[in-house]
């Protein structure tokens, strides 16, 4: 296969390389175009553009395929726990017994945050949105630790900032919850496992004991791991955008988070769980909601439907809908919201509209269901997204720095005014 492409501009040809990835996707390089020829290229939304080369996470959205570091989705769904994950995005492998422990004892020793972050919370309006309040914490504790701001750090200091990050999160997020109840925060207890210890710093009430269901855990740390990356989408590629220009680490993933939080993003699930209630308000109708979705002169999207990259399935939204039904008969719980959503889905993939665009249920669509059955409020929902995707921003961040990637700086067509002469405003 040629090793170039050759493109005609106004009559000039030039050839740039290709380059070839080791799942064999192609892609031009065009880093030599814009000298050879003047011209750049353009691709509103970056459909077609590829911005990094990575060897974190596969996707292929025609086979429904998702991979991190080679190890299919299924398997670690299935076998792993969230932090084997996390040390699996961050170093490349997955760790064998002592550094899984290694990396779990450096966790497990930094998950207490500074008081004075009480302070932050204590100024916060109690309704306000959680992402608002998590997109500030995370950037806060730069502020807290300083010494992560330089930009010539050494490795100690880099892995401190990880573990500092992976460590408080999660009570940062129990604090986010806790807050919105305006109940007293808990403090982490370093005897349980990550998703235990922060499914009892959410949901611990100050005057009961609380007993952690095993069952709670395991649906947790599964859609944690579903969560944990998905190669070059918008949050992701904010926060190496934003990383790029050495900015530290807490700033990056602050500005991941607030990618995460459009609608159209992570904050779909709060969304599909919100339109799943207003469908169920509205006498279960989907056939009406689905023609609302179709209708171009009516703003409404199918919430959880779609996505940039897989056109055939989601294999998480796959993976979830299994585990619904598992996690509701396991606690007892009959949700309408669920057979709304299956009827929803079938009615949807019956349909011209959704088939010809290729819209099948994204990662989105299913994971409300459970969440809220674990007792999580919608609004707590995308911050649950932001908990799962930490490690793989943090992965792909270290990786763009690791390749010494150049700051991020896109070129643009212009389409404004000509030179024109300044008249005074008496003139004008
Ligand atoms: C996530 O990139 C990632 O990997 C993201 C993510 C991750 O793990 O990081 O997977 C997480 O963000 C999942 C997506 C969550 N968002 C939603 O569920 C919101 C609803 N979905 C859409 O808004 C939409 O499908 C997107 C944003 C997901 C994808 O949008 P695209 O690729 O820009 O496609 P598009 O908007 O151009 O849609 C193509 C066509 C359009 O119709 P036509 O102009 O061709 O007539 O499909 C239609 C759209 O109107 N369409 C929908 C629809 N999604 C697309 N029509 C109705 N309902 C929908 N949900």
């Amino acid at each position: 296969m040629s090793e170039t492409a050759k493109i005609n501009i106004q009559g000039k040809e030039i050839e740039l390389p290709l380059i070839l990835g080791s799942e064999n996707e192609t892609g031009i390089d065009i880093s030599d175009l814009r000298a050879k020829t003047g011209a750049i290229t353009l691709d509103i939304g970056y459909k077609n553009t590829g911005a990094a080369t990575s060897a974190i996470t596969y996707l292929d959205g025609e086979l429904g395929i998702l991979r991190h570091r080679g190890y299919a989705i299924e398997d670690l769904a299935e076998n792993a726990t969230f932090l084997e994950v996390a040390y699996l995005l961050i170093n490349g492998k997955l760790p064998n017994n002592d550094e899984y422990k290694d990396f779990d004892l450096n966790i497990r020793h930094h998950t207490i945050v500074n008081e004075d972050m009480k302070n932050i919370f204590e100024a916060w309006p109690t309704a306000s949105h959680p992402m608002g309040q998590l997109i500030a914490m995370i950037s806060s504790l730069s502020s807290f630790y300083p010494e992560s701001l330089g930009t010539g750090q050494n490795e100690e200091q880099k892995k401190l900032n990880v573990y500092r990050l992976l460590a408080k999160m999660p009570t940062i997020c129990a604090m986010i919850y806790k807050k919105s109840l305006g109940h007293p925060f808990n403090y982490p207890q370093n005897k349980l496992d990550y998703v235990s210890n922060f499914l009892n710093m959410t949901f611990k009430h100050v005057t009961e004991d609380y007993e952690i269901d095993p069952v709670l855990v395991n649906a947790l740390n599964k859609l944690l791991i579903l969560h944990a990356d998905h190669e070059q989408n918008c949050s992701t590629s904010t926060v190496r955008l934003v990383g790029s220009s050495h900015a530290n680490l807490y700033a990056s993933i602050g500005a991941g988070v607030a990618a995460l939080w459009g609608p159209l993003h992570g904050g779909a699930n709060q969304e599909v769980i919100e339109m799943l209630e207003l469908i169920k308000a509205d006498g279960g109708n989907v056939e009406k909601w689905v023609n609302k979705a179709k209708d171009k002169s009516d703003d409404f999207r199918l919430m959880g439907f779609g996505h940039r990259v897989y056109k055939n399935f989601d294999p998480r939204a796959n993976i979830i809908k299994k585990a619904c039904d598992d996690v509701l008969n396991k606690l007892g719980i009959h949700d309408s919201s669920l057979e709304i959503a299956k009827k929803l889905e079938q009615t949807a993939l019956a349909d011209p509209y959704f088939i010809e665009r290729k819209l099948f249920p994204n990662v989105d669509f299913y994971s409300g269901i459970i969440y809220k059955a674990m007792g999580f409020p919608v609004e707590m929902f995308t911050v649950l997204f932001a908990l799962g995707r930490l490690p793989g921003w943090i992965a792909q961040c270290n990786e763009m720095r690791d390749q010494k990637q150049p700051i991020g700086r896109p070129r643009q067509i212009y389409t404004g005014e000509i030179l024109r002469p300044y008249v005074e405003r008496g003139q004008r």
